[in-house]
């Protein structure tokens, strides 16, 4: 369902709801669907488009299109972000105005390139640079990463407009459009920052300290409510949500056990004296114990990961392979990581996890070790050691 609203003088929404999407990306769980915000500026002389919608909601996107923009057609197709949740028409824009220029990034001309497989008429933009649409002016802002390394924000200064694209965005879609007419979104807001934009927690500092001193009265997201109630809110929330941990001026570790019999716990307590004898500060924590939201936050604050798993089944359990998924929706304060467990006739898993690690660009300075059944008191000594060692490459 589509539709069009004029924000302020010309300045119209003309974006999609999908109110029924379940899943959105096939990936992120959405309790309220979604929407595909996109926008329409109409300056003195030209006429662009901020972003469009997903493919399947481009016939109706189209026609409001041409509604609004007339005999005057469309001179420039802004392209924030480069993925079809928001590129998916621009085929057909381009189809219907050939003549449109598209303004993106340079990372954002080269995955067109590629998504489209064949070229547009396009101008890549640098940091702080502007068009001119008459009376209007589009002001560019790189912010990689938010979502993608082609991302950008486009700045509506007259208006005091920023289109921000996927950052500040929730999944959330409802009859109204602005957020003090909608019903409380922040558990989406929230969510949505920890699936789309905590990978990239630098990045969004960056950008962070590129747009909080411009004068805004609304930032128009590309997914869920448009924020005009407190803008300076959402900002400070984003600051806040991407902080760097804090440091204590101590190493610390994080270590991960999984143990159906207490084995690999065994083993763990061994390793973990030998990481304290180097100083290092250890956070020891059960894999089943610990939720999603409290492991990505351990995973953040610690300088070394290290991965207790038993072998069942010739392989690692699923918890471990949960608790590692993880690893991607998060900026690891350090990438050192170390491997051990113990096993009963088999001891695959070891080995894979460490391939894993090392696959995620984790430094694992020590080989992994394992044992069968319960440590003997070489055992202990190994692990004391293998400890030792990853603290002392720790602390180096
Ligand atoms: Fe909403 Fe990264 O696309």
């Amino acid at each position: 369902m589509s539709g069009t609203t004029e924000i302020r003088s010309d300045v119209f929404w003309l974006g999609a709801r999908h109110f029924d999407l379940k899943i959105f990306d096939e990936l992120f769980p959405t309790r309220n669907g979604t929407t595909y915000n996109a926008y329409l500026i109409r300056g003195e002389e030209k006429t662009a488009l901020i972003d469009t919608v997903k493919a399947p909601f481009t016939r109706e996107y189209l026609q409001n299109v041409e509604r609004l923009a007339g005999d005057r057609g469309v001179d420039y197709v802004v392209v924030n972000h480069t993925e079809p949740d928001h590129s998916g028409a621009l085929d057909k824009v381009l189809e219907r105005y050939p003549q449109a220029t598209v303004v993106c990034t340079r990372p954002g001309e080269n995955f067109l390139r590629q998504i489209f497989n064949h070229p547009m008429k396009t101008h890549i933009v640098s940091e702080g640079e502007e068009i001119d649409l008459g009376g209007r002016t589009l002001k560019f802002f790189l912010a990689p990463y938010l979502h993608w390394p082609d991302t950008m924000f486009t700045w509506l200064p007259e208006e005091k407009l920023l289109f921000s694209c996927d950052a500040f965005g929730a999944h959330f879609c409802s009859e109204t459009l602005f957020d003090d007419e909608t019903p409380d979104f922040s558990g989406e807001f929230t969510f949505y920052f920890d699936s789309i934009m905590r990978p990239f927690k630098e990045k969004v500092r960056e950008a962070v300290a590129k747009v909080e001193n411009l004068s805004i009265d609304m930032i128009l997201p590309s997914h869920g409510p448009l924020i005009r109630r407190d803008v300076q809110a959402k900002i400070d929330a984003y600051r806040r949500l991407s902080a760097a941990p804090q440091d204590t001026g101590r190493k610390r570790a994080l270590l991960l056990t999984l143990s159906p019999h207490g084995n690999t716990r065994d083993m763990a307590h061994y390793v973990r004296e030998g990481l304290e004898s180097q100083g290092v500060e250890v956070e020891e924590r059960a894999i089943i114990t610990v939720e999603n939201q409290e492991l990505r936050d351990l995973i953040e604050s610690t300088d070394a990961l290290i991965m207790a798993t038993p072998t069942i089944n010739r392989d690692a359990p699923p918890p471990v392979w949960q608790a590692l998924s993880l690893l991607t929706t998060v900026a690891p304060r350090g990438k050192l990581g170390a491997v051990f467990g113990s096993f009963g006739w088999s001891g695959e898993a070891v080995k894979m996890v460490e391939e894993r690690l090392a696959g995620l660009k984790y430094n694992l300075p020590v080989p992994g070790i394992h044992f069968r059944f319960k440590p003997t008191e070489d055992d202990q000594i190994a692990c004391r050691e293998f400890g030792r060692k990853v603290g002392q490459a720790l602390q180096g």
